[in-house]
């Protein structure tokens, strides 16, 4: 093994997401959120779990803040649910779901913990579903006042804002394959979806900036890193057309590039034009600070021309984690070096990265080597992407506690801290040790 330094500043985190770990779903006058509601729905998610409880984060959060001081973390991301601030998505705030938030960011800046704020991690004000929900234009024009409310109420102690949370997610996810809420199977709809998502994002980047000149503000996509399965003519064609679904689709608006035409014209052939007005791709790339990369595997990639996009999944050729993504540690450095290339270097923090491992805990001890080793290789990789001259700032991992995975409910561990969902004890996992010793040196072991 050799050890890799990064760079001097290099910043090391944790991230989770307000829905999956906070509970308090009732609580304190905050509004339903789609995932309320979701879970609700017979056959939606596994087990029948919500996370109207999940870590019960929302009373623990000074003990959960303990654990990250314990860890030495120096960053911390977390979302906001906006139904706990603002319970019909617009109108009247609700002032103890702000005041939740203002203890949270007060107790990490008391132990020396740099806040990162996600403003949109997929719980969208159930009010606002009932309206269209992302499929209006309105909602983005609610999300931009939410941003105001809540740069105003934070933004003197909070500096780094992040729009949405893997707006493809949202999009195909919740909207064509209706497996995440709301659970909407429609690509007319998908495409409203996809544009407003971005259009809300470019408001939001306008609205944080204008209360606050000086905020760092990104957006943060979902990534796998792309490979074609051969080296045949087809099938490095089909390697870039599943760029453009899965990434240039939401990093290229963002980045001036506007919508790759592959997936204008698919849409079209389906009538479901993206619903663009005039200004709106200008709006939508409103230049920002940062670029949040989520990674945990690759995509092998081969032609298929009976498919309307072109292309699809090769088999599999490297284990899978239990979440069925390939072992892939090398994606999240191959990855970085395509995206930097791709737009021209921008800063990149890495605002979610890990794997699902659901090692239990045998007399006391958390012994999960596959999380770990995978880590171990995530970071070597990316250490390789900085020395290429990618300019990556910060690293989150995902996540800091087991919590609530989406449609998965409890069955899925992410943490590297173990949560009893019963006692609601917390153990942190050997790679909580390991990350706890990449953050003291600065570097890891690969
Ligand atoms: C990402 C999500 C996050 C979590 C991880 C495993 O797509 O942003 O909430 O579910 O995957």
């Amino acid at each position: 093994m050799k050890f890799h330094a990064f760079p001097q500043g290099f910043e090391w985190g944790a991230a989770t997401a307000a829905y999956q770990i906070e509970g308090g779903s009732l609580e304190d006058g905050k509004g339903l959120s789609i995932w309320d509601v979701f879970c609700l729905q017979p056959g939606r998610v596994q087990n029948g779990d919500s996370g109207a409880v999940a870590c019960d984060h929302y009373h623990r959060f000074r003990d959960d803040v303990a654990l990250m001081r314990g860890l030495g973390l120096q960053t911390y991301r977390f979302s906001i649910s906006w139904p706990r601030v603002i319970p019909f998505g617009a109108g009247k705030r609700n002032e103890q779901g702000l005041a939740f938030y203002d203890r949270l960011v007060d107790e990490l800046l008391a132990q020396g913990i740099r806040p990162c704020a996600t403003l949109y991690h997929w719980d969208l004000p159930q009010a606002l579903q009932d309206l269209g929900g992302w499929a209006n234009r309105d909602t983005a024009k609610h999300f931009s006042d939410y941003a105001t409310t809540m740069i105003e109420r934070l933004g003197d102690r909070v500096t780094r804002w992040i729009t949405h949370n893997e707006a493809i997610v949202t999009a195909a996810m919740g909207h064509l394959f209706g497996v995440l809420a709301p659970g909407i199977r429609d690509l007319k709809i998908a495409a409203r979806v996809t544009h407003h998502l971005l259009l809300s994002h470019g408001l939001a980047v306008q609205a944080l900036r204008a209360a606050r000149p000086g905020v760092e503000i990104g957006i943060t996509n979902a990534n796998s890193s792309h490979e074609p399965a051969d080296d045949r003519e087809e099938t490095l064609a089909a390697t870039e057309l599943a760029r453009d679904f899965d990434t240039r689709l939401y990093h290229g608006p963002v980045y001036g590039r506007g919508y790759p035409e592959s997936v204008v014209r698919y849409y079209g052939s389906h009538g479901a034009a993206l619903p663009i007005e005039a200004g709106d791709l200008e709006t939508i790339a409103a230049p920002t600070d940062f670029l949040g990369v989520n990674l945990y595997s690759r995509r092998r990639i081969l032609a298929d021309p009976a498919r309307g996009v072109g292309f699809r999944d090769a088999p599999p050729t490297l284990p899978l984690t239990e979440m069925g993504y390939e072992q892939a540690p090398h994606a999240l450095g191959d990855f970085v070096r395509w995206v930097s290339r791709e737009y021209g270097k921008p800063r990149i923090y890495i605002t979610e990265n890990g794997a699902c491992d659901a090692t239990a805990p045998k007399d006391g001890v958390v012994d999960d080597q596959l999380r770990l080793g995978l880590l171990r290789g995530f970071l070597a990789g990316l250490h390789g992407a900085i020395a290429d001259g990618c300019d990556v700032r910060a690293y989150y991992v995902w996540s800091l506690l087991d919590n609530f995975e989406w449609s998965f409910g409890y069955s899925k561990r992410f943490g590297i801290i173990w949560t009893d969902y019963e006692t609601q004890q917390r153990i942190p996992k050997a790679s909580a040790r390991f990350f706890a010793d990449v953050i003291q040196r600065n570097g890891v072991d690969a």
